[in-house]
């Protein structure tokens, strides 16, 4: 698809303003420019700032069934445009048309489950006399909207990723200020103009691109905002953790995600669910299957048939429905994967698929052998690079796992209902998913991690709770 380069403006204040500079954003498969991006001034940040300040009253004012509303309509425009948001998606981050159009699907759930928890943010009540001296008195809770939140959101699912902070931010009565990832802002874009479309008061919701240091620190930073709420890296995330000062913050981070797979499971059944795990969206995703932990007697059939399921995935254009693995988001995380497969291959690790570019597209890539302490195992490779490791127990793999410096998610499969229970139990993860990959994810379900894959939980209602003050009223009946 050809496109015509597009001069993209600011959102401030229900606005659409021309910036002072602009930078070029690139397609990561075929390095064309595909649109000028503007680079907010620290004026026009503070600017967007205090708009979402002074419409936190409003926001907290208007009623459930409104904001439930608003969120309904930004679900049947985007049902409308899905082709056109997927095909940005696409081009943007490279992402496979097809993987693009399941990430607009996901975003469409995401803002129905938004709107329809808009009308349950609740508290419950409390028995007072419970407590000697507590007589006569009852208690109630009740949720207020905790006022401005900064969104800083990452270039891996541009959409959804956005709907994950607007659509709990709206539903629980706040405003915002959006600083999407500098690879992806056209998605961000094209959802703002979803929310004026659907009557989102101006000021309510702004969308500011530009430097970390200018927009990113502003938000991170100003008294104004109460909370911030980023998905990406470790390093980043940990950076904000110590500007924020007494902000409330969700850290959504990496994670080197990992399988067990038992020796008795029927692999034709595993095997499919771990390529695409491994393999969609080129491994950058934050549960990306990374690390597969086998059972010695299954060991070696379990790599035949992976590497011959792997060697059927197309790469090429993301713009093709026939493509399952496209380019990575920018050369130099190429030139990085392959220096991490080089530096395993130094210490003694075999590749046995991939291993190669071809342009800015790493070939799918399965290594064995890999010791822990490589950077492909005890990194977030971020790219499509799978290491399959040999178990003599599950036990030993319950440990391997464990041995990370994140904690995601993290599959089993086993037919053994014990071992499936220990390993629930034993995992030190966000999630553990029994008989299935770490990958999975539906929209409504908490998700979040442990360790350095960040606090705080996603999943539209728990998002909620957190993206809300819980306030304590006691009526004293005498
Ligand atoms: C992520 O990469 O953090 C999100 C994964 C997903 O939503 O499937």
């Amino acid at each position: 698809m050809s496109i015509a380069v597009q001069k993209q403006k600011l959102y401030i204040n229900g606005e659409w303003r021309e910036a002072k500079s602009y930078t070029e954003l690139k397609s990561p498969y075929s390095r064309e420019t595909i649109a000028e991006i503007p680079a907010a001034t620290e004026q026009e940040v503070d600017e967007a700032i205090a708009a979402a300040y002074a419409k936190r009253q409003t926001m907290a004012a208007m009623p459930a069934y409104e904001r439930a509303a608003i969120l309904e309509r930004v679900v049947e425009q985007l049902k409308e445009r899905q082709e056109e948001a997927a095909k940005l998606i696409a081009l943007e981050a490279a992402k496979p048309i097809t993987t693009a159009k399941g990430e607009v699907a996901r975003t469409i759930q995401t803002y129905k489950f938004a709107a329809e928890e808009a009308k349950r943010v609740h508290g419950e009540t409390l028995p007072l006399d419970a407590a000697p001296g507590g007589e006569n008195r009852i208690a109630m809770t009740v949720r207020e909207p905790i006022g401005v939140i900064g969104a800083i959101t990452p270039f891996n699912f541009p959409m959804n990723l956005v709907a994950h902070k607007l659509g709990p931010a709206i539903a629980s009565g706040n405003t915002v200020v959006l600083k999407p990832a500098s690879q992806t802002p056209l998605s961000a874009y094209f959802i703002a103009e979803l929310f004026e479309k659907a009557g989102l008061p101006k000021g309510a919701l702004n969308v500011v691109t530009g430097s970390g240091r200018t927009v990113g620190d502003a938000i991170v930073t100003d008294p104004r905002i109460s909370m911030i709420t980023f998905t990406g890296s470790p390093e980043v995330g940990i950076a904000i953790r110590n500007k924020a000062g007494l902000k409330r913050v969700t850290l959504e981070l990496g994670s080197n995600s990992a399988v067990i797979v038992d020796e008795q499971v029927d692999l034709n059944r595993v095997i499919p669910r771990c390529v695409f795990g491994a393999f969609t969206f080129q491994g950058q995703v934050c549960i990306s299957l990374q690390r597969i932990y086998v059972h010695e007697n299954r060991y070696d059939e379990f790599v035949e048939k992976f590497v011959a399921e792997a060697k059927r995935l197309k790469t090429g254009d993301p713009l093709d429905p026939a493509t399952d693995v496209s380019a990575l988001i920018t050369p130099g995380d190429v030139d990085r994967a392959l220096s991490w497969i080089e530096e395993a291959k130094q210490g003694g690790a075999n590749v046995v698929l991939g291993g190669e570019r071809d342009g800015n597209i790493l070939l799918p890539t399965v290594i064995v052998d890999a010791k822990p302490t490589m950077k492909v195992s005890c990194q977030e490779v971020f790219a499509p690079i799978v290491l399959i490791n040999r178990v003599r127990s599950i036990d030993e793999a319950i440990a391997l796992v464990n041995d990370s410096r994140y904690g995601l998610q993290a599959g089993i499969y086993t037919d053994n209902v014990h071992t499936a229970w220990k390993a629930a139990k034993q995992l030190h993860v966000g999630g553990v998913l029994i008989n299935d990959i770490p990958t999975f994810r539906v929209d409504h379900m908490p998700y979040g991690g442990v360790k350095e894959s960040g606090f705080g939980r996603e999943g539209i209602r728990y998002a909620m709770e957190e993206m809300t003050e819980l306030k304590l009223i006691i009526f004293n009946e005498n």
